[in-house]
């Protein structure tokens, strides 16, 4: 009994449901082998790489898919309209140059085709004839981003509800509600059908209600529709219907692509079946931007402006380089050479207590000497500071090193070693003279106690006259020390004279012409020659070492205020034969009473007006030494020179030692000569000097 009762009930839901039940889902759509077989395709539309694109960007096309099969829309027994659920995803890629158009629709169509459609705003639905004829019984559900005035379009981006017209019974703005908080308030969020974005849409009709929802695909749908109206389709759709898209571009174009769709008429959930992740993205890259002209030109400015700017900076930086090269090339040899000596400034600051003025023992002409103590204070340092910025006391500093950091003598104050902390800021350091300068143990101390003997003072003479040689003859090049005078020669432990600042110093290729454009060296050690050229000499060396020797030896300064000048004071006194008068009365001569007066002779004779007869510095050493034998091989061509040394040993006439022979002009004609010479020298140099 259970049987036929089972096959009753199995036959009657076949009679209730017989063709109705429609169910199918696309997630993407195969092109090969045969779409035929469930989609058919119209106008433009096609199918490539699994997407359904009813239009390209072709102007005035019209593309249309429909479900191949015709599929039932009313219950064959009570003819009312079956309920439906459909979902899809579709994408409106738009265009790149112009503005887009037009719109996708979601239709039941009577027929296949697209006869009676037109393109642009009818959307590939109807035509200009046919639209809002009763007898069209097409339905749609449109996606329109044109708004068209003859069809009341209420914007460019609406979803609108279409009963055989393009006019919609009902739209609204594109977009979707949000599911809101707890109270209900809910926002509605647009959505731009046309951005290359991909959008879900669900349509259901069930009850003579229609809801449509749109939301971005791979979002979950909102549970407010877009649109919920109360639709009677029975008029509308026949009884079998064909169900598919149609989409149209005019003279704005875009891409109408469906991805994915499901269709029932029984199963309300089967839209959920639709693959939403994985999708390709139609949204135009933000190269659009970039390739606009007006962002090329910014960029290629920008471009310009920065590789302006960074060719600025290296143009700088190369050229700072350069000068920094520069001034390395201008140090680097003796940098390089005396780098040993280099002496760190922290040692130097903390040896001086910090330049402490207590420690200051002299002031020079580019800076102050301090003494100071190196090493954990055991040796003693004279620290001479240069702390000019000028290039003169860079040349100065370079000067100094230069000459004085290559030479070595025992005459000569050594050079222990140099410190450069930024530009400008130099230092060299001496060896300390614990007896301090020549001129303070001959004006200073009048203690007899202290005063220098006569002897003492021709062994300092004498250790000068070798330094000076050693100056002008020992090295490869000649240095000129163009500032010799009793402050410049400090005495050390032992009273051994040593030649100090080389400041003033010029190192000068021995076969070199030796000029300057600028007169140094102290007023009253000048030679007459140099106040009137300019030119340094190693006779100039010479007459300053002359002038040294009077002072010496006669205690007295160059140039004291009311008194005649030294040397002319010391040559009346020879004139008159009467030289020894001259000597430091506070020295004790008793011995070196002939070697005294043979030593002021060679004062004189070195400070002699013209340069020509004065002896040259090796002369000078040898008479100091009595090494006579080699004074006469040593090339003189002065005869008067040569006559001079001849005689120094055998005190002669003063004025024939001074002259030389009498075939020579009077005596009266030179002196006048001489002295008019060196008198207007002298007398420019006092009064430029002091
Ligand atoms: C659009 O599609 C048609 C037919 O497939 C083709 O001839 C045309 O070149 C396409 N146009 C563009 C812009 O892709
Ligand atoms: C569309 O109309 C043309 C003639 O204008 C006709 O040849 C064609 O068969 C029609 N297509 C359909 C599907 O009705
Ligand atoms: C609209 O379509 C119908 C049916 O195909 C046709 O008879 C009519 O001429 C068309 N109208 C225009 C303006 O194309
Ligand atoms: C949707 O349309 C209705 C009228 O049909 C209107 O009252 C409502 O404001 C619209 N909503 C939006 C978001 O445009
Ligand atoms: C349409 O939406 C309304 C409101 O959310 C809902 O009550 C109704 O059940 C929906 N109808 C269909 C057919 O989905
Ligand atoms: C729907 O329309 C048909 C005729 O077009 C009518 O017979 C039917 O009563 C209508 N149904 C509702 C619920 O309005
Ligand atoms: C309806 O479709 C959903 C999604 O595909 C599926 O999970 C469910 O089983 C279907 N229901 C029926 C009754 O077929």
């Amino acid at each position: 009994m259970e049987a036929p009762l089972f096959l009753l009930t199995l036959f009657l839901i076949s009679l209730i449901n017989p063709i109705s039940a429609v169910d199918f889902i696309f997630n993407g759509f195969d092109d090969s082998p045969s779409p035929s077989s469930r989609l058919s395709l119209f106008g433009i539309a096609k199918i490539e790489s699994k997407i359904l694109t009813l239009t390209n960007q072709t102007s005035f096309s019209t593309g249309r898919a429909l479900y191949s099969q015709i599929i039932p829309t009313k219950d064959p027994v009570t003819s009312s309209v079956l309920p439906f659920s459909t979902s899809f995803i579709f994408t409106m890629a738009p265009s790149k140059n112009t503005l887009s158009g037009h719109g996708i629709v979601f239709l039941f169509a009577p027929t296949t085709g697209i006869n009676g459609t037109s393109s642009a705003q009818h959307l590939g639905l109807f035509n200009l004839t046919n639209n809002g004829n009763p007898n069209n019984h097409v339905f749609g559900v449109e996606f329109d981003v044109f708004a068209n005035q003859e069809f009341n379009d209420i914007d460019a981006n609406h979803v609108g509800i279409d009963v055989n017209s393009l006019s919609s019974v009902y739209s609204n703005t594109s977009g979707f509600w949000s599911d809101g908080d707890g109270n209900g308030n809910r926002v509605f969020k647009p959505l731009k059908l046309n951005d290359g974005r991909n959008y879900q849409v669900w349509i259901d009709y069930r009850d003579f209600v229609i809801n449509v929802t749109i939301q971005v695909a791979g979002e979950i749908r909102p549970k407010i529709p877009l649109l919920s109206k109360s639709l009677n389709l029975s008029g509308v759709l026949e009884d079998e219907m064909f169900v598919g898209f149609t989409a149209a571009t005019g003279r704005l174009v875009q891409s109408h692509m469906i991805l994915a769709w499901s269709f029932s008429n029984s199963n309300f959930s089967l839209g959920d079946s639709l693959i939403t992740t994985g999708l390709p993205s139609f949204v135009i890259p933000k190269e659009s931007i970039v390739k606009s002209k007006w962002f090329v030109s910014v960029l290629v400015l920008i471009c310009f402006l920065v590789v302006s700017l960074i060719g600025l900076v290296a143009f700088v930086v190369v050229r700072k380089r350069l000068e920094r090269e520069r001034k390395r090339a201008l140090m680097e040899d003796w940098e390089m050479e005396y780098w040993p000596h280099r002496i760190s400034y922290e040692e130097i600051e903390s040896g001086t207590k910090g330049f402490d003025e207590k420690n200051v023992i002299g002031i020079g002409g580019n800076g102050k000497v301090y003494k100071g103590l190196l090493q954990g204070g055991v040796v003693e340092v004279a620290v001479k500071r240069i702390s000019q910025e000028s290039s003169d006391g860079m040349r100065e500093f370079v000067a100094e090193i230069s000459s004085l950091g290559r030479l070595k003598h025992r005459n000569l104050v050594s050079l222990r070693g140099w410190c450069k902390k930024d530009i400008g800021s130099f230092m060299l350091i001496y060896d300390y003279m614990d007896n301090g300068s020549l001129d303070r143990w001959i004006f200073e101390r009048d203690d007899k106690k202290y005063t220098l003997s006569c002897e003492e003072r021709i062994q300092i003479l004498k250790g000068v006259a070798s330094g000076i040689l050693y100056l002008h003859e020992g090295w490869e090049s000649k240095v000129l020390h163009r500032d010799i005078k009793a402050s410049n020669v400090l005495l050390d432990r032992d009273m051994i004279p040593r030649l100090s600042d080389f400041g003033l110093a010029r190192v000068h290729g021995h076969e070199q012409a030796i000029r300057t454009t600028r007169v140094v060296g102290t007023a009253g050690y000048l030679a007459p020659e140099v106040v009137k050229t300019g030119r340094a000499s190693t006779q100039t060396d010479v007459f300053a070492y002359g002038i040294l020797v009077l002072e010496v030896m006669c205690g007295r300064r160059p140039i004291e205020e009311g008194k005649k000048p030294l040397m002319d004071w010391v040559w009346g006194l020879m004139e008159k034969g009467e030289i020894l008068r001259g000597l430091d009365p506070r020295m004790t001569t008793s011995q070196a009473i002939d070697e005294a007066e043979r030593v002021l002779q060679l004062g004189l004779l070195c400070a002699h007006p013209d340069p020509r007869k004065r002896p040259s510095m090796r002369q000078v050493v040898q008479v100091f030494e009595g090494d006579k034998a080699e004074i006469f091989e040593a090339e003189s061509s002065e005869d008067v020179e040569s006559w001079m040394l001849k005689k120094m040993g055998s005190r002669g006439s003063s004025q024939e030692f001074w002259y030389g022979s009498s075939s020579h002009p009077t005596i009266e004609q030179i002196r006048l000569h001489s002295l008019s010479v060196s008198l207007s020298s002298w007398n420019s140099s006092i009064l430029e000097g002091r």
